[in-house]
């Protein structure tokens, strides 16, 4: 385990209400390692609604604010501003939100997507790169689990040879057991339904980013040519629900990708696979401590979190091997990388995800929208 200099971080939160279970997650993971101490917050659109809240969490009320921008603009003249912000709202406000902090020289852990679309990634990242002073952490949280970063290593190491083919899907069913109609969708749904806060797909924004960045980030490869199918509930239902894509990636591997959140009893259906020259690796979330490396010549070998032969999976590990951990903390990883990167001025390799990994999803989801209007393979 990483040891790092004991003073808090200050963290302002932006979004995860009470009803959001994701804000719940990052206040969490921020706590997880004691390198965060959460001061200032807005957690709601509603103003009355998110200083009671904020006070719940015992954050005095003079930094409990009304709005991102009043939180931005008032804490920023404060002496003891808070150094990092975490942004858990809808994906079309990212952008915006983000690039407000970043105007303050305020560093940015976000959740995904990186942004609604594909025009708003490119803004954001352009802002991200032109602001020297702060650093962005982007919560693809799949990718800090001990065993999918011992699978990349493996990778880097050349364990399985030349990357051939790829299969991921994450598969999920938002329809709370019900038919949905026009009427009934809404409430299910929520915002999930409506473009302009989800963003470009929202099948693609709330689980493909996932999946596609799960690919990206353990193969070190990214889509060059893609040919996606993708589905909506129905005419009057207009959100997407399904999509299947065939990837090209650059060193010539081959991909199949699949989300769905409309797959009946799909519950957190998140695998990989990916074959190499040499041998294949498979990763599934719900069994997330191991990790099956099958080389072409031999023995499947089922290989844990925490073992001598595992022992890049250490530095992401908190428990020994055999106490079994997960979700909270996989998540709590990349608080914790994150605030080693800002107090270790040092160039060490660090493993959280961050604004490339961002733009490069947002380009393989609006390549897939464009593929599929046009029932053709779309360059990246
Ligand atoms: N990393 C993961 O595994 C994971 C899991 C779930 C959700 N998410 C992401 O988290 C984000 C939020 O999703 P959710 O399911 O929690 O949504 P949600 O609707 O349940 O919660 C969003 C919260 O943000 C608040 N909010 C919205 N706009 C705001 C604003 N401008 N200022 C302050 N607060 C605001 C809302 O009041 C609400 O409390 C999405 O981008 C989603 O993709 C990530």
């Amino acid at each position: 385990m990483q040891r790092i200099k004991a003073k808090k971080l200050t963290l302002g939160i932006v979004g995860g209400g009470p009803k959001s279970w994701i804000g719940h997650v990052h206040r969490i993971s921020s706590r997880f390692d004691d390198q965060y101490e959460i001061m200032a917050g807005v957690f709601s659109r509603n103003a009355k609604f998110s200083k009671k809240f904020g006070k719940s969490l015992g954050i005095s009320p003079d930094r409990c604010y009304s709005n991102y921008k009043e939180m931005a603009d008032r804490e920023s003249k404060r002496k003891d501003c808070i150094k990092v912000v975490a942004i858990m709202t809808p994906p079309s406000s990212h952008q915006t939100i983000s690039e407000k902090f970043i105007d303050k020289n305020i560093h940015i852990i976000s959740d995904k997507p990186f942004a609604g679309n594909l025009e708003q990634a490119k803004k954001l990242y352009k802002k991200i790169k032109s602001n020297k002073k702060i650093k962005y952490a982007l919560t693809h949280n799949y990718s800090a689990y001990p065993m999918v970063r011992e699978a990349k290593k493996l990778v880097e190491k050349g364990k399985i040879g030349k990357v051939e083919y790829i299969n991921v899907e994450y598969v999920q069913d938002w329809s709370s057991g019900k038919n949905l109609t026009t009427r009934n969708s809404k409430k299910i749904l929520k915002w999930k339904i409506d473009n302009k806060i989800v963003g470009a797909s929202a099948v693609l924004n709330e689980i493909g980013s996932h999946a596609y960045h799960m690919a990206i980030y353990i193969s070190g490869l990214k889509a060059k040519s893609i040919f996606a199918d993708i589905k909506q509930i129905s005419n009057k239902i207009k959100m997407d629900n399904n999509a299947q894509v065939m990837i090209n990636f650059n060193n010539g591997a081959k991909g199949m990708f699949w989300t769905n959140v409309m797959a009946r009893g799909g519950v957190y259906g998140l695998r990989i696979r990916i074959f190499g020259s040499k041998g294949s690796l498979e990763w599934i979330q719900n069994d997330p401590n191991y990790l099956k490396f099958n080389p072409s010549r031999g023995a499947v070998r089922l290989l844990e979190r925490g073992f001598f032969n595992t022992n890049f999976s250490k530095n992401f590990s908190r428990l020994k091997f055999g106490h079994p951990e997960g979700y909270l903390d996989a998540f709590a990883n990349i608080y914790r990388e994150f605030a080693t990167s800002l107090k270790n001025k040092s160039k060490k390799r660090y493993f959280f995800p961050n604004e490339d990994e961002g733009l490069e999803t947002a380009k393989f989801i609006d390549a897939c929208k464009l593929s599929s209007k046009k029932k053709k393979w779309v360059k990246i």
